[in-house]
């Protein structure tokens, strides 16, 4: 185990869940089961693993967490509303997230969809007060919408849903699926800062290319963990791919190619920080646990 990367991880998710607790704190929405929806899903954790990105991306290039707060907790949100919706009857049907039942098992189909919709425009809100703060906050909050959008994660959930139980879908429309629907958000976590900070055309393309890989890398030990996982550790149920006949990585390749594949994507993020000109051996170390995690 790495010592050091486990504190740096530790304290980045800590940092994060403070500033989540301080915002919510002083948010309420009305009627009360609407806060209580809201509240229940950003509260119940998760890895928290794009405002840990963001963090870290906005460390490497030099600037400070305090920087993109905010802009990780509005990228936090809009996940967090992705994952209910995802977790709809009349999308993946799942019964429990993050440890617990989804949103719809505690309060209903309806509050689910509109916990869903408060936290998108809590979220819209949030990056119109950053984009006050000069152009380069205004570029960071257009990438972030739009990678979260139809151009972006929403696409991708479409098509996912679309190509449910179609053999006739290979490769072109896996990969357009875990594009939209994963890596544009985690591109987001990683650009964002480099926006900000107005970094070069040059290391914004690394970084955006650092973002697809590291979402590709993700979302396949996602669909492998669906298989070879364990309630217990991922905090939702095993085996759902399958059953709702899924696009997956797994359906494509089967298990071992699909393990073959996602350590190929390891291994382009990590060159890809290589030829960044910063010291990213947290962000390495980073990606390597996204592909030995087991929750
Ligand atoms: C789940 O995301 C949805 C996917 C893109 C596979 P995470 O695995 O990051 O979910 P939490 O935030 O840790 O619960
Ligand atoms: C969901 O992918 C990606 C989202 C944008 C929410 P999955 O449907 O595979 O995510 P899990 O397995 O339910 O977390
Ligand atoms: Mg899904
Ligand atoms: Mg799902
Ligand atoms: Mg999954």
């Amino acid at each position: 185990m790495n010592t050091n990367f486990n504190l740096q991880l530790e304290e980045l998710k800590n940092r994060f869940e403070e500033s989540l607790e301080s915002y919510l704190e002083q948010t309420h929405f009305e009627p009360e089961i609407l806060d209580q929806s809201v509240k229940y899903s950003l509260r119940l954790g998760g890895k928290r693993l794009r405002p840990v990105l963001m963090y870290a991306s906005a460390q490497i290039l030099g600037g400070k967490v305090q920087d993109v707060a905010n802009f990780s907790l509005a990228l936090e949100m809009i996940h967090t509303y992705s994952l209910i919706h995802d977790d709809l009857p009349a999308m993946d049907n799942d019964d429990y997230r993050r440890g617990q039942p989804s949103n719809h098992k505690k309060f209903g189909e309806g509050q689910a969809i509109l916990a869903g919709d408060a936290l998108l425009n809590e979220a819209f809100s949030i990056c119109i007060a950053e984009c006050k703060k000069g152009r380069t906050y205004l570029r960071a909050a257009e990438l972030l919408c739009e990678n979260a959008g139809g151009k972006g994660m929403v696409g991708g959930q479409a098509a996912d849903l679309y190509y449910q139980g179609k053999p006739s879908a290979g490769k072109t429309e896996a990969d357009f699926i875990v594009l939209n629907k994963t890596a544009k958000m985690i591109v987001s976590a990683i650009v964002v800062p480099a926006y900000i900070y107005d970094a070069d055309e040059q290391i914004i393309s690394l970084l955006t290319q650092f973002g697809v890989n590291l979402g590709f890398l993700f979302q396949i030990t996602d669909d492998i963990l669906d298989v070879d996982g364990k309630f217990e550790q991922l905090g939702k149920s095993i085996g759902k791919d399958e059953a709702e006949n899924k696009l997956s990585f797994v359906r494509l390749y089967g298990l071992e190619k699909s393990r073959a594949l996602a350590d190929a994507y390891r291994d382009n993020c990590i060159d890809i920080l290589k030829q960044l000109p910063y010291e990213c051996d947290f962000l390495e170390q980073l990606v390597r646990r996204v592909r030995s995690r087991r929750s």
